[in-house]
C-alpha cells in the first residue's frame, strides 16, 4: 500500500488538473520522486500497453536512486514482486499487462539512442537542475504513444537550482525559456512546492533539525526550504544581473570576436566580442545528440559566422579533445583548455566589470549560477556545456598572447 501525505494528494491532483508538463521541486527528502513514481506506477496498471520513461543525467544514478531506492520498492509494495519482471540489462521493467517502464539517462550516449528509439505516454525527468533544455526537449518528440484513455505527461523534479535555471523561467516566471516572452498556453505547465517539512512522518528525527538546519545559508534554503538562489562555491558568484545586456543596448561593433565550441551528447557553442578590454558574450547555441556537421549547417544557417562590417570569420576555439570534429566546425581550432587558469581569467573580468552576457544567451545565463565547485573544491561536471565552451571562447585568444593578462 501506498499513502501519500497530505502535500503528495496535492500534487497528485495536480496530475489530473490538465496541465501537461508538471514540474514538483522542493528541499530534499520531501517525497517528490516517490510520489511520482507511484503515480508512474498507477498509470502503467491502469493502462494495459503502455509505457513510461524515467530519465536523469546519468544512468547510474537513475539506477541506484530510482530504480532501487523508489520504483522497486514502490512495485513491491503495490502490485508484488511477482507481478511483474525486471530486465536489468535493459533497464526496463514490464508488468504482466504489457507495460513497459524504462530508466535510463539522458547524459549517456548509448543509452540516449536507445531510450529516445521508443515513444512513451509518460516521461518523467529527474533531477532536472542536472539536465540541459536542449536534452529535455529533444526528448518531447518521443512522448506520442497511443493509448486509449491515458492522457500523456511529462513529469519534472528537481531541488531548486538558480533562478537563471530553465526550470525557473518556464515554470515559475511562466515565460518561454528562448525568447523569453510569456507562456503560449501558460495553463500547461503547473508546479508545486513539496518540503522536506512536508514529509517528517517518513524521515529520521534529526534529519531537519540537524542536517538540515546546519547547513551553509545558501544550500539551507535550496534544501529545506525549496527556494531558487545561487548555489553554494558558485565558481562565477561575481557575476550579477547587472551584467545581463539587452540585445538593443549591445555596443554595434566590437574590435574582434571569437566563439568557443565545446562537444559531447550536448553540442554547445558561444560566440563573444571584445572592445578594448571588455568582454561581451553575443550569442549562444546548443544542441542535444547532433553530429558536428549538423550542427555546424545549424550554425550556418543562423549566420553564425556573419558578424561585423567587414564581414565574417574569426577563431572558433574548440574542445581540444574534439580531435578531427575540430574540421568540420567553420573556423575551428584547437582552444586552450587550462581550466583553472581560464576561470580566474574570466573571474577577474567579472570583478573588474569587464564582462557582460547579452540576455539572448539563456544557455550561458542558465548554467553560470549553477556551475560550481563541490566540498573538496572539484568542478561539478554537471550542467557546464556551455561554461565550458565560454571559456574556451575567451581564455585561448588570451593564451595565445592577442590580449594581455
Ligand atoms: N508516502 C510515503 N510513504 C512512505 N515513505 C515515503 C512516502 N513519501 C516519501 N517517503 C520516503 O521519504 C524519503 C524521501 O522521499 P523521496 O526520495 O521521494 O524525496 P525527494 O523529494 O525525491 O528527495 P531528493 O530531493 O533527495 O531527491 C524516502 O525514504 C521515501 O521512501
Ligand atoms: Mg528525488
Amino acid at each position: 500500500m501506498f499513502r501519500p501525505t497530505d502535500i503528495q494528494k496535492k500534487a497528485l491532483a495536480l496530475l489530473k488538473s490538465g496541465a501537461k508538463h508538471i514540474l514538483l521541486f522542493g528541499g530534499s527528502r520531501s517525497g517528490k520522486t516517490t510520489v511520482l513514481v507511484m503515480a508512474i506506477i498507477c498509470r502503467a496498471v491502469r493502462y494495459s500497453g503502455s509505457r513510461h520513461l524515467i530519465c536523469r543525467y546519468r544512468a547510474k544514478d537513475a539506477r541506484s536512486s530510482v530504480l532501487r531506492e523508489t520504483l522497486l520498492p514502490g512495485l513491491n509494495k503495490t502490485i508484488g514482486n511477482r507481478a511483474y519482471h525486471y530486465l536489468a540489462h535493459e533497464s526496463m521493467v514490464t508488468l504482466a499487462n504489457g507495460s513497459e517502464i524504462w530508466i535510463g539517462g539522458l547524459g549517456d550516449r548509448e543509452q540516449a539512442d536507445k531510450i529516445l528509439g521508443h515513444e512513451y505516454n509518460t516521461i518523467y525527468f529527474n533531477e532536472i537542475s542536472q539536465l540541459s533544455y536542449a536534452a529535455v526537449t529533444t526528448a518531447y518528440s518521443r512522448l506520442a504513444m497511443r493509448v486509449p484513455g491515458c492522457r500523456n505527461l511529462f513529469l519534472y523534479d528537481c531541488n531548486p537550482g538558480s533562478p537563471l535555471h530553465w526550470a525557473y523561467k518556464i515554470f515559475v516566471l511562466k515565460k518561454q525559456f528562448l525568447s523569453g516572452e510569456p507562456l503560449e498556453k501558460p495553463e500547461l505547465y503547473a508546479s508545486m512546492v513539496l518540503n522536506p517539512a512536508d514529509n517528517r512522518e517518513h524521515l529520521s528525527e534529526d534529519y531537519i533539525s540537524d542536517i538540515l538546519d546546519a547547513l551553509p545559508e545558501k544550500q539551507k534554503a535550496r534544501f529545506r526550504d525549496g527556494l531558487w538562489v545561487k548555489a553554494e562555491g558558485v565558481i562565477y558568484d561575481q557575476f550579477d544581473e547587472t551584467m545581463i545586456v539587452k540585445a538593443g543596448e549591445l555596443p554595434e561593433t566590437f574590435d574582434r570576436y571569437a566563439a568557443g565550441q565545446d562537444f559531447g551528447l550536448n553540442i554547445t557553442n558561444v560566440k563573444i566580442g571584445w572592445l578594448a578590454d571588455v568582454i561581451y558574450v553575443l550569442a549562444d547555441y546548443g544542441a542535444y545528440n547532433m553530429t558536428t556537421k549538423s550542427f555546424n549547417a545549424e550554425l550556418e544557417a543562423r549566420r553564425w559566422f556573419d558578424v561585423g562590417p567587414d564581414g565574417f570569420g574569426f577563431p572558433v576555439y574548440c574542445d581540444p579533445a574534439g580531435g578531427e570534429r575540430i574540421q568540420e566546425i567553420t573556423g575551428g581550432v584547437k582552444a586552450n583548455n587550462s581550466v583553472e587558469s581560464g576561470i580566474d581569467f574570466i573571474c577577474a573580468k567579472i570583478e573588474r566589470k569587464q564582462f557582460f552576457i547579452c540576455e539572448k544567451c539563456t544557455g550561458v545565463l542558465s548554467e553560470i549560477w549553477d556551475y560550481c565547485r563541490d566540498e573538496a573544491g572539484e568542478i561539478v561536471k554537471v550542467n557546464d556545456h556551455f561554461m565550458d565552451a565560454l571559456r574556451y571562447a575567451i581564455f585561448s585568444d588570451v593564451q595565445q598572447g592577442i590580449v594581455a593578462l
